[in-house]
């Protein structure tokens, strides 16, 4: 599976998928935000700001046959060496095949040879069986918890009023 660096061209598709992966009702319980946040996760309009002036990279996996965007992961580099994982979805119709365990070993060395040292992720408190999935991905937790952005109708409509996120980070030294 190879990762590509997503277009401007891509980024309604690329919506789309991420939509249909976090808020589709279609996937296995345990792998996405149904039930916890309604409403479109992002837009095209969202992730063009997102790549403005290369704040932040998408990386986009396709189907070897079909060429169909399968998957798709964010990257943004922060201050020293740390870079921001987000936005990782497989689409429903391919979910838990090991796509997304792929995607993370392919944005992980993207990062590493861009110059990460490590990686950090954010993920609902609540979504213990995708944080228990980060934890085998070699991920720890920090101890710092943020508060849940209420107050951003961006993210959508949550659904209950007890969301944090926990912060994890990877190091991507050897
Ligand atoms: C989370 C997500 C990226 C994982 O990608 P994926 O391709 O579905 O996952 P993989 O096939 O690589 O891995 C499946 C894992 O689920 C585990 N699994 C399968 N059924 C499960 C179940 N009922 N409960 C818990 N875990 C289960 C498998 O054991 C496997 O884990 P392992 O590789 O550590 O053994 C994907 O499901 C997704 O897009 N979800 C919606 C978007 C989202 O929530 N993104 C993360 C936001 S922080």
């Amino acid at each position: 599976m190879e990762l590509c660096i997503a277009e401007v061209k891509d980024l309604e598709k690329v919506a789309e998928l991420v939509n249909q992966a976090y808020r589709g009702i279609s996937a296995p319980d345990w792998t996405t935000e149904v039930g916890l946040i309604e409403g479109p996760r992002t837009n095209r309009h969202s992730l063009e700001e997102m790549i403005e002036n290369g704040a932040s990279i998408i990386l986009v996996a396709r189907g070897n046959a079909s060429g169909k965007l399968a998957g798709c992961v964010a990257l943004t580099p922060m201050d020293s060496g740390e870079w921001y994982l987000s936005m990782l979805a497989v689409s429903p119709q391919v979910q838990s095949s090991g796509l997304g365990r792929s995607i993370m070993m392919g944005a992980e060395k993207f990062a590493r040879d861009a110059g990460a040292h490590s990686l950090k992720i954010s993920v609902i408190n609540v979504r213990e069986k995708l944080i228990e999935w980060y934890e085998r991905r070699g991920f720890a937790k920090t101890g710092h918890i943020e508060p849940f952005p209420y107050d951003d109708p961006g993210v959508g409509v949550p659904l209950r009023g007890d969301l944090t996120l926990v912060t994890l980070t990877k190091s991507l030294m050897a």
